[in-house]
């Protein structure tokens, strides 16, 4: 007998049901025993349903580049074996050159969810981990649900942004420690450069400061307000990234971080598994593809301009990101208006915390921009 799992089951898993709002656009089932391969019976067993524009998870649809799937092709024929130290050592090499750090200081893993969660409970048994009110905080909940981590969370400033002195205000060395995330989600607010590191730096001095750098590549200047250089100068900061964002692979599951020696080394040991060959061979094969790179922030920007033109043209008010989203106040109750969307096959965030009015909507593929900004004036009923 075939056994049927809805979409919604084999997409979000138990814990992921909350995040993600393409349950109310799935409704079809799958009839995973009777076909084989699965994957050929159902083209759409992984990424969007067919007619859905999923704009609410911050994916870059135009990924991987062609360079990551030449290699995961080559990987998967090698996919007997375990990921070899030869292909791993390399591409921390790659990473550790283009950063001016030692390989020694970077720690890749699967996704940078994992490197995060392994910093979340080193250093939430030390003491509170203090971080904005709104930040990507699903790696600090990770210890927090498990008895090792507590979250201090500072309110925002007026204009959304990360309230830098007020954090600093709340850093103590019993802190454990400091998470910021810049640019940050769901915001997608830069912190001015000079102000942050300067506060970085100050707050280092008491405490280990993470710094998630998951968008760093899609802002204006990401040389400019990175913090990887305050790792070399001897403070006590770490930075994560990842190859889910610009790169356009959050599927295939690679991440990084980049700290002192000392530190990679408590959190490699903390880290629970090592990334897969498949993954690593396609961070390998597009790492420093630059054309690729290029080509995928331009449809960023190029679908947040329109999305931009939207907001502004129905006279809402919006934050100025350099992400690869956009938070903006719609008037209206934010899961009504996911709601609403979801109606259209349009895929976008619910509401965050108590911020009842805002909604967070992800660029994609230009098609699917195009129908969220015509959908939107009837949406909110402008
Ligand atoms: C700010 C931030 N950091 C980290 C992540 C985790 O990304 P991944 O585990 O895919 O590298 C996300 C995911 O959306 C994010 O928004």
């Amino acid at each position: 007998m075939a056994i049927n799992l809805s979409r919604r089951m084999m997409l979000t898993g138990a814990a992921g049901a909350s995040v993600i709002s393409l349950s109310a656009c799935a409704t079809k089932p799958v009839a995973v025993a009777a076909a084989f391969p699965p994957g050929v019976a159902d083209p759409f067993l992984l990424g969007p349903k067919e007619g859905v524009a999923l704009l609410s998870r911050n994916e870059n649809p135009y990924g991987p580049a062609p360079s990551a799937i030449k290699m995961i092709e080559y990987a998967a024929r090698k996919g007997a074996f375990y990921t070899s130290s030869e292909a791993s050592d390399l591409l921390v090499t790659m990473i550790a050159e283009k950063n001016n750090v030692s390989p020694e200081q970077v720690v890749v893993t699967t996704g940078s969810g994992e490197v995060l969660s392994a910093i979340a409970l080193i250093y939430g048994v030390k003491g509170p981990i203090v971080a904005p009110r709104l930040f990507w905080d699903t790696t600090a909940l990770y210890a927090v649900k498990l008895g090792m981590a507590s979250i201090t969370r500072v309110p925002l400033a007026a204009d959304m942004s990360v309230d830098l002195a007020a954090i600093e205000a709340a850093t103590t060395p019993e802190t454990g420690l400091v998470q910021l995330c810049n640019p940050n989600n769901p915001t997608g607010l830069v912190s001015d450069a000079a102000t942050l590191k300067a506060a970085v730096i100050r707050m280092a001095q008491k405490t280990t400061v993470l710094v998630d750098e998951a968008y760093i590549e899609l802002a204006d200047d990401p040389a400019g307000n990175t913090c990887v250089p305050l790792i070399n100068q001897g403070h006590d900061v770490i930075v994560t990234r990842t190859f889910s964002k610009i790169y356009g692979m959050a599927g295939v599951r690679v991440g990084y971080s980049i700290s002192s020696a000392e530190t990679a080394e408590k959190i490699r040991n903390t880290a629970m598994s090592w990334a897969p060959s498949l993954s690593t061979a396609a961070a390998l094969g597009s790492y420093n593809d630059e054309t690729f790179l290029s080509f995928s922030k331009s449809k960023i920007i190029e679908a947040r301009q329109m999305v931009n033109a939207t907001i502004d043209t129905l006279g809402l008010k919006r934050l100025p990101s350099q992400t690869n989203f956009v938070y903006f106040q719609s008037g209206k109750d934010a899961n009504e208006v996911q709601k609403a969307m979801n109606a259209k096959m349009i895929s976008v965030r619910g509401q965050y915390m108590d911020y009842a009015g805002w909604t967070r909507v992800s660029m994609g593929r230009i098609e699917d921009v195009e129908r969220f900004c015509k959908a939107l004036p009837e949406v909110i009923g402008a």
